[in-house]
């Protein structure tokens, strides 16, 4: 059994003191978690970049946040489409331009449940394109400017990750052939979750100065299924999660503790950790070692280079 070292109530916020002259750049922070990451963040006196695809949300977002924490709470947001790579090279220079100084960039946006095929501009199924590829170039091109703050990468994964094949199609990436929502979905978040493990390793084989973190909300009630998923899948989350699920606020606090707590380590997966990982308090969860397998994260990651026209400046 892990010992759980915050002890029996788990990490919360609570742990944390202030967080003024820290910034945190969120993806897909207008929502769920995100939202509720950039709430704890600026109520400790931080700076949140939210890196949202819509703008109107984004204002509402915003304003919901001033409203809440007062005018001085200093939250913007950059508009990126993870669906679309170029959108992505172009907030990325943004980010560069305007924010000096990451101590965190959290990788939390996602699509989920698509119930029928669909192709992102570039070609990539959806989910894989936004959850994971997206991400992927998004890491990349921010990197160095991470590591010349110290900063830090968290990846926002999903107990899917070992629900579904527990392996990348390589041999059939779009599903092209067998398409299902949960299938294609799964691979998206365990392609996220390989790809942070292994930049863990490749990070610190080169000594590069940026901490990688993986985590997972468990099951929490927010949008995730609100847009994409299907009729009958939308109707049975939303009578299952009043139940089964926790708030989007506690969904929150795993990226908010990999993102700034100190005592976190390597090749570890947080988040809640009771009734098979989905609710309760924060901790260390178990791993299917099919999320640290090398030869298939080491082959996800050059098909990602090749994919997102995009050659790390960190190798393996
Ligand atoms: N909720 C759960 O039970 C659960 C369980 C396991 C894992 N997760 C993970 O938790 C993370 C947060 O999800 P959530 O539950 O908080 O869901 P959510 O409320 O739907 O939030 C998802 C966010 O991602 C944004 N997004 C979607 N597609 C995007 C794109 N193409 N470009 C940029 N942003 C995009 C959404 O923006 P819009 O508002 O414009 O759609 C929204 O802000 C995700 O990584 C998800 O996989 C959630």
């Amino acid at each position: 059994m892990t010992i759980q070292k915050f002890g029996a109530g788990g990490w919360t916020p609570s742990r944390l003191g202030s967080l003024v002259g820290k910034t945190f750049v969120i993806t897909g922070a207008n929502n769920g978690a995100g939202y509720e990451a950039a709430r704890v963040f600026l109520a400790k006196g931080a700076k949140v970049v939210m890196l949202n695809r819509n703008v109107d949300k984004s204002l509402a977002a915003i304003d919901s946040l001033k409203i809440e924490l007062g005018n001085n709470a200093d939250v913007t947001f950059v508009r990126m489409d993870l669906a679309i790579l170029d959108s992505v090279r172009e907030a990325a220079a943004k980010i560069i331009e305007k924010v000096s100084h990451i101590d965190a960039l959290i990788c939390n946006a996602a699509i989920a449940q698509v119930p029928k095929q669909e192709l992102t501009v570039d070609g990539f199924e959806s989910q894989l394109g936004v959850n994971h590829f997206g991400h992927f170039l998004l890491c990349g091109l921010l990197f160095d400017h991470i590591e010349a703050s110290k900063g830090r990468i968290v990846v926002v994964g999903s107990n899917a990750y070992k629900m579904g094949l527990k392996r990348i199609k390589f041999e059939d990436l779009n599903f092209d052939k067998k398409y299902t929502a949960w299938d294609s979905y799964a691979q998206s978040k365990l392609a996220q979750m390989m790809f942070a493990y292994e930049l863990q390793r490749r990070v610190r084989a080169a000594d590069k100065d940026v901490l990688v973190q993986v985590c997972h909300p468990g099951a929490s009630r927010t949008n995730l299924l609100k847009d994409t998923a299907s009729t009958f899948n939308k109707m049975l989350w939303a009578a299952l999660s009043r139940i089964i699920a926790q708030s989007a606020e506690k969904g929150s606090w795993p990226e908010v503790m990999c993102a700034a707590e100190e005592q976190v380590e390597y090749e570890k997966l947080y988040g809640p950790t009771k009734r098979v990982d989905t609710v309760g308090p924060i901790g260390e969860c178990t791993m299917d070692e099919c999320v640290l397998d090398r030869e298939m994260a080491s082959q996800l990651w050059t098909l990602s280079e090749q994919k997102t026209s995009l050659s790390w400046s960190i190798q393996g």
